[in-house]
C-alpha cells in the first residue's frame, strides 16, 4: 500500500506526467534486471522497452487476474487505460521523426495458432499503441513455423537478427508466442579514433584475463564517482550523435565485485545516476564489444508474479473468444555492438578530439566487468540494459584482433 500512496504523491507533485511514467517504468526495469540475473552467469543484454512492449500487447487483450498481474508488475495500478503507454507513443514518434540519425529496428509481433479468430478491435488497438503485428501460424508444423517467424524477424531488422527460433520451442500445445527483436545502430557524438585502439588485458568475472581491443579517448563528457557503503564505482555517459540516445556505463572499482554494484540497483539509484553525473574531462578506455542474446522471459516474468498468462484458463478474451489460449513464450533477441564509431561497424573518419596535454583527473578504464544502460534521453526510457563480464567470444567473430 505504501508504494501506491507514493505513486499518488508522485502523480500530484511530478511536473510532467511523462517523467512519472518513466519512473514507474524504471522500477519495472530494476525488477526485471534482477530477475534476469537469477538465471544468467555471464554477459546479459536485453531490452526493457521491448519487454514492456510485448507485455503491453498481451495486456491489451487480457482480463481479470491476467490483466491485474501485468498492471501490477508494470506499476500501472493508478494509470488509466490508454495513458499508460504514452511514453511508448512519444518514444515512437521521436524515433520516426529522427530516422536519419540512427537505425532502430524493432520487430514486434504476437503469433497465434491458426484456426483461432482474432478480434478486429484487438488488431486495431494493437497497431495503434504498439506498432506491432498479429500473425497466424501453425505451431504444429514446428520447423516451418520457426522458419516463418525467423525470416520475418530477419527482414524487419535489416538481416541483423537471425535464427530467432529453431522449432524446438513449439509443440502441439503452443497457442500464443510473443516475439520481440531489436537492433540499434548509431554514431557517437564524439567518436573514438581507430588508431588509438590497442590490445589490452581484460580481467573476466572469473579472474582470468583475455586480450581485447580497447578503444581510447580523452573526452569532456558526463561522469561521476560514487561511493556507497564502501562500494566504489564510476558512472560515465557517452551520448550518441544528436543526443537522442546515450550509453551509460557503470564500472565498479577494481576491487569491487560486479554483483555488489548490481545489488544497489533500484529505480531511484538509476535515476540518480542519470541526474548526478556532470561534465568533466575523462580519459576513457572502453572495450570494443558485441553482445547478442536470445531470452525467454517466461522465468523472469514468473519471478515478477506474472504467471496467469502462462496458464490454461487465463482470460485473453480481448484477443480471441476461445478459452484455450495462453502464452507459451515471450522471446526477445537483441544485438548490440560498441565500436569506435558508435554502436555498429561502419567506416568513417573519426573526429579528432584534441588531446589536452595535462594529466586527466579522471580515468575510466573498463578493463574488468561493467554494467551498461542505453537510454532514450527525451523520455528517459531504457532501451537496453546489460552487463559485460566476459569478452571471450570477441575472438571468434569478424571484427577480431586481426582487424586492429
Ligand atoms: C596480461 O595478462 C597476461 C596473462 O594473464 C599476463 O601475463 C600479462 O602480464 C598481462 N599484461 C599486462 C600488461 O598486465
Ligand atoms: C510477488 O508476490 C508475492 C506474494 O504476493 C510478494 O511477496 C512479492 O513481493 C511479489 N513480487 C514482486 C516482484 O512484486
Amino acid at each position: 500500500m505504501d508504494k501506491i500512496w507514493l505513486w499518488c504523491l508522485l502523480l500530484i507533485f511530478s511536473g510532467s506526467q511523462a517523467s512519472t511514467l518513466a519512473q514507474k517504468n524504471t522500477e519495472f526495469v530494476a525488477d526485471l534486471y534482477r530477475a534476469v540475473c537469477l538465471s544468467h552467469e555471464n554477459n546479459i543484454i536485453f531490452s526493457p522497452l521491448g519487454t514492456t512492449l510485448v507485455l503491453g500487447m498481451i495486456q491489451l487483450g487480457a482480463k481479470g487476474k491476467a490483466l491485474q498481474q501485468i498492471r501490477q508488475t508494470l506499476k500501472l495500478q493508478e494509470t488509466s487505460a490508454g495513458e499508460e503507454f504514452s511514453v511508448l507513443k512519444s518514444f515512437f514518434s521521436t524515433i520516426s521523426k529522427k530516422k536519419q540519425e540512427f537505425t532502430f529496428n524493432l520487430a514486434n509481433a504476437l503469433y497465434l495458432q491458426e484456426g483461432f479468430t482474432v478480434k478486429e478491435r484487438y488488431l486495431h488497438s494493437n497497431k495503434k499503441f504498439f506498432q506491432s503485428a498479429v500473425k497466424l501460424v501453425d505451431f504444429q508444423d514446428a520447423k516451418a513455423c520457426a522458419e516463418t517467424i525467423s525470416t520475418w524477424v530477419e527482414s524487419e531488422t535489416d538481416g541483423k537478427i537471425k535464427d530467432m527460433f529453431s522449432g524446438e520451442e513449439f509443440g502441439p500445445l503452443t497457442r500464443v508466442v510473443l516475439v520481440n527483436a531489436l537492433y540499434f545502430k548509431g554514431d557517437w557524438k564524439q567518436k573514438f579514433r581507430k588508431e588509438d585502439t590497442e590490445l589490452m588485458n581484460f580481467t573476466k568475472k572469473d579472474g582470468s584475463t583475455v586480450k581485447i581491443p580497447m578503444m581510447k579517448a580523452h573526452l569532456r563528457t558526463k561522469y561521476g564517482y560514487f561511493s556507497e557503503s564502501s562500494i566504489n564505482y564510476q558512472v560515465l555517459e557517452l551520448p550518441y550523435k544528436d543526443d537522442e540516445f546515450s550509453l551509460i556505463i557503470i564500472l565498479p572499482a577494481e576491487d569491487v565485485n560486479i554483483e555488489e554494484v548490481e545489488k544497489l540497483i533500484t529505480a531511484h539509484k538509476i535515476l540518480k545516476w542519470f541526474s548526478e553525473i556532470h561534465e568533466e574531462e575523462v580519459e576513457i578506455s572502453l572495450p570494443r564489444f558485441k553482445v547478442e542474446q536470445k531470452l525467454d522471459f517466461k522465468d523472469a516474468l514468473y519471478a515478477l508474479n506474472i504467471t496467469e498468462i502462462f496458464s490454461g484458463g487465463c482470460d485473453l478474451s480481448g484477443i480471441t473468444d476461445s478459452s484455450e489460449i495462453y502464452v507459451s513464450h515471450v522471446m526477445q533477441k537483441v544485438f548490440f555492438e560498441i565500436n569506435e564509431d558508435g554502436s555498429e561497424a561502419a567506416t568513417s573518419t573519426g573526429i579528432h578530439v584534441p588531446v589536452i596535454m595535462s594529466l586527466a583527473r579522471n580515468q575510466f578504464i573498463a578493463n574488468h566487468p561493467f554494467l551498461f544502460i542505453m537510454k532514450d534521453n527525451p523520455t528517459e526510457s531504457i532501451l537496453f540494459m546489460g552487463r559485460v563480464t566476459n569478452l571471450d567470444n570477441q575472438k571468434r567473430n569478424g571484427r577480431d584482433l586481426n582487424s586492429l
